[in-house]
């Protein structure tokens, strides 16, 4: 098997902590099951750019892009920078220059004590969310007038291009076809949102006339946020753009036991062969950050999915289980009522791992 070169990237907060630990993993995998890794860690996010201004520079972005088949990134937001530029530049310099179009965040919940509903169980959540990841309010299009007068304005336009929606539409008809998943529900909010909307009920429409054999589904977003939280065993691909897709994911990992347990992946879903960035779903976590407190297990989930996504097949689902196990036996951090610290838990799910 090919050498598989892989960015790593803290960033700030608790996302350097819990990449701290899905690096001891991802050495392990190398050491331990032989996997031909190369880790490339980079000082990159809140710190270096307090310390020498640098975000993201140009020279790393075109080394990630040339010799890397993943970058796994903890969180970017700091308190010290409220600007975000840092974040900007980082996160959207690799989802958008990257063109990775397709944020995919599984809710899938691996314990039944971690689902929040009254008489469900794990089994009833599990479904994917494919997120469009760059287009929508997050391009950054628009501008403030008259700031700070009575008169001021704020504007952040929405965009949504034909084939911007077409492939993250495709994507997850794709991915439900080869997952054996027959049902895809696209949530979007038509009914206020006239012209950029419309796009996206007709797009939807079209491309699931290509797969026959997939049940679909249309529902405002809002509506989406009741149903998930009434039965979420109804939904098995849900497919959205960026700010909804953001805001569905959070409303999911509390379906999951919240942030901790959240991985996510963003990929050029037509073109695997391109780098690809992997993250937890939650971000630094200011008021956790430094203490061993944050939830690893978002971060190995990640690093797991980051792993079969690259060519070591397998690695998501055992690291899924040997995390399920370290839920079932209480050896996690607070936040999924356990006592352990961010290192301890992290290393039990290791030695699991590492015990086969
Ligand atoms: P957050 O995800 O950092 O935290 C939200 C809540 O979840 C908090 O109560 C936090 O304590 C909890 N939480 C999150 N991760 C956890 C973990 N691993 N273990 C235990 N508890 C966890 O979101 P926020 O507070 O809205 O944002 C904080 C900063 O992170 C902001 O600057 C935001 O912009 C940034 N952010 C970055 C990313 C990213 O880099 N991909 C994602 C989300 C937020
Ligand atoms: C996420 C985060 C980011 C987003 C922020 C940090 C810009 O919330 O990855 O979920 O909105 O995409
Ligand atoms: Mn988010």
């Amino acid at each position: 098997m090919n050498r598989k070169k892989i960015a790593l990237i803290g960033g700030d907060g608790i996302g350097t902590e819990v990449v701290r630990e899905a690096k001891l993993f991802l050495e392990q995998c190398r050491e331990r099951a032989g996997l031909p890794l190369e880790l490339w860690e980079l000082d990159l996010g809140a710190d270096r750019y307090l310390r020498d201004g640098t975000t993201f520079p140009a020279e790393i972005k075109q080394e990630i892009s040339d010799s890397c088949s993943a970058v796994l990134l903890g969180a970017l937001g700091d308190p010290r920078v409220p600007g975000l530029e840092h974040a900007r530049d980082i996160l959207f310099g690799m989802r958008f220059g990257f063109d990775l179009y397709a944020n995919v965040r599984p809710v899938k919940c691996l314990a039944d004590r971690l689902v929040p509903l009254k008489g469900r169980s794990a089994k009833d959540v599990d479904f994917t969310v494919f997120r469009e990841n760059t287009e929508g309010v997050y391009v950054g299009f628009g501008g403030q007038f008259k700031k700070g007068t009575p008169d001021e304005i704020g504007i952040n336009e929405d965009v949504n291009t034909r084939k911007g929606v077409e492939r993250i539409i495709r994507a997850a008809f794709e991915f439900a076809k080869k997952n054996g998943k027959t049902k895809v529900c696209m949530a979007d909010k038509s009914n206020a949102m006239r012209f950029a909307h419309e796009l996206w009920l007709r797009c939807f429409g079209e491309v699931a006339k290509e797969y026959p054999g997939i049940e679909t589904r249309h529902v405002y977003v809002d509506a989406l946020c009741l149903y998930v939280v009434q039965d979420p065993s109804q939904f098995e691909v849900v497919v959205t753009n960026n700010l909804f897709g953001d805001i569905v994911t959070d409303l999911g990992a509390a379906l999951q036991g919240g942030l901790g347990m959240a991985p996510s992946a963003n990929v050029h879903a037509a073109d695997p062969g391109r780098v690809a960035l992997f993250e937890p779903v939650h971000g630094s976590a200011p008021p956790l950050a430094g203490k061993d407190l944050a939830n690893p297990f978002a971060a190995l989930l990640t690093a797991g999915m980051m792993l079969d996504y690259v060519g070591f097949s397998g690695w998501e689902a055992r690291v899924e289980r040997a995390v399920a196990e370290a839920i079932e036996a209480g050896k996690c951090t607070r936040d999924v009522g356990g006592e352990l610290g961010t290192k301890a838990a992290g290393s039990w799910v290791r030695e699991r791992l590492a015990a086969g």
